[in-house]
């Protein structure tokens, strides 16, 4: 496994993130039914990886769609939201399942969730991957749970620093003067 500059350590590895994002494929299966419209809305980029894992280990029927919000520049929380990009689905009495990579100060999942409650659906739930509990301003509820993590900023998996190390294969954390210097 080769790591590049900038990364200090390797988080969680492929095997566990493959194991989890299985356990949770298979509590959302059974907890919906395959007859259900469920419509899984991933948040881009981040979670381009983990719904595309997620979705293919899912044994009930299922519709794919996705949002794209913007939150930060870089590694920035600026606690500003902005909606890019809507879904092509309709999700007025659908079950909605919203797929996004990392919950951190939860502005981003509240927002979220509060714009698409407007629409009414019939059941509005989340599945996050990583939560950094130590950082939470907005408490958002959690529905599927991947893994909380301590507070340091983590890249792969789907998951950047500046849009770089988004396709490594784990998730690992970066080293800090990787995203201090150019603050
Ligand atoms: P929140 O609004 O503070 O909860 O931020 C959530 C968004 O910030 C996520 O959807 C990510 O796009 C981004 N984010 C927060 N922490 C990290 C991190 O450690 N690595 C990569 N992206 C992060
Ligand atoms: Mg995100």
């Amino acid at each position: 496994m080769t790591i590049p500059n900038g990364v200090e350590r390797v988080l969680l590895s492929e095997q566990v993130i493959e194991e989890r994002v299985s356990a949770l494929a298979a509590q959302i299966s059974a907890d919906y039914a395959d007859d259900d419209e469920l419509v899984l809305v991933g948040v881009l980029k981040g979670a381009f990886i983990f719904l595309a894992d997620l979705a293919r280990r899912l044994t009930v029927r299922h519709h794919v769609d996705f949002i794209a919000l913007a939150s930060y520049e870089a590694h920035e929380r600026s606690g500003s939201v902005r909606l890019i990009m809507d879904t092509r689905n309709e999700l007025t009495n659908r079950k909605v399942l919203i797929v996004e990579d990392i919950l951190d100060t939860g502005y981003t999942l509240d927002f979220l969730v509060r714009n698409f409650e407007v629409r009414r659906p019939s059941s509005l739930k989340t599945c996050v991957l990583l939560r950094k509990p130590d950082r939470e301003q907005v408490v958002v509820k959690v529905d599927y749970l991947g893994f909380d993590i301590p507070d340091v900023w983590v890249v792969g998996y789907g998951l950047d620093y500046a849009d770089k190390y988004r396709t490594l294969p784990y998730i690992a954390a970066l080293k800090p003067e990787t995203y201090t210097k150019n603050l």
